[in-house]
């Protein structure tokens, strides 16, 4: 198609880097990818927010209804539907983390703003039976290289509380840099808490973070296992 002035009329695809499947990595915990969250999640997904109650709540926003209502396997729809609505909009990256292509926890790239800002903030959670394992170093690691890529992204910001010393650890190993404190940023359980801002860009991740990970021996590629 031509603007009528002799130079091609170039439209912007409407979800760049959407729908995505990145991975495999090999970690110690097994072969991590990431794909797409499905309703058919709903019910592993239920099982280990169920299970894990303890080790999720003290970290994640408060949200109205109980915890049993909000994670019980009737509540996977309606959050399976509402992440998909905002991904066909371009506005999200909603991937489920699997490990030996187990369901293993999520990773969701929100707030997508495009225009001169390019920016979005990073959110994941791991199964508590797989902590440690280097999962969700390996997933920031596969989202973050994706975003800036496919994706189309120039910044990539994540909000932790201090307390939070494994989130912490991902971000710091994924080459994430500190930036300041954000005071009574989020409501979580019961309180108004401060959290750190931690962020990259595209130009302090020249080779990649999967690269840099694979580098430094943290993660490998499948065939070096
Ligand atoms: C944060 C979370 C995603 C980390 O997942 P994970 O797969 O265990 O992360 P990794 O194994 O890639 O890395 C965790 C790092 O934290 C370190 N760590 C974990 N607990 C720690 C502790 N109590 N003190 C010090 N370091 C700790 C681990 O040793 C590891 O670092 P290492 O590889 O240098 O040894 C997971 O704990 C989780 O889901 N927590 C609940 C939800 C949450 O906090 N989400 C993030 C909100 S910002």
């Amino acid at each position: 198609m031509s603007t009528g002035s002799g130079a091609p009329y170039v439209t912007e695809p409407q979800r760049p880097g959407w729908p995505a499947r990145l991975g495999p990595l090999v970690v110690p915990a097994g072969v991590v990818r990431l794909r797409p969250v499905r309703l058919r999640d709903g019910p592993e997904w239920s099982r280990l927010r169920l299970r894990d109650r303890e080790y999720l709540e003290r970290w994640e926003p408060e949200q109205p209804g109980s915890w049993r209502d909000r994670n019980g396997l009737a509540a996977w729809p309606s959050q399976w539907s509402g992440l998909r609505r905002l991904a066909k909009r371009g506005e999200c990256f909603p991937f489920a983390i699997t490990v030996d292509d187990e369901f293993a926890g999520q990773l969701t790239i929100g707030n997508v703003i495009r225009a001169a800002l390019r920016s979005a903030w990073i959110g994941y959670w791991v199964s508590s039976t797989q902590a440690g394992g280097g999962v969700a170093t390996a997933a920031v690691a596969l989202a973050t290289d994706h975003a800036f890529t496919a994706g189309g992204l120039h910044r990539l910001e994540a909000t932790v509380r201090p307390e939070n010393v494994a989130s912490l650890a991902v971000l710091e190993k994924a080459g994430y840099r500190r930036e300041g404190l954000f005071l009574r940023y989020l409501r979580v359980q019961g309180a108004w808490r401060d959290h750190l801002c931690y962020a990259t860009t595209v130009e302090e991740n020249g080779e990649g973070v999967v690269a840099r990970l694979v580098g430094s021996g943290r993660a490998a590629w499948p065939d070096e296992r």
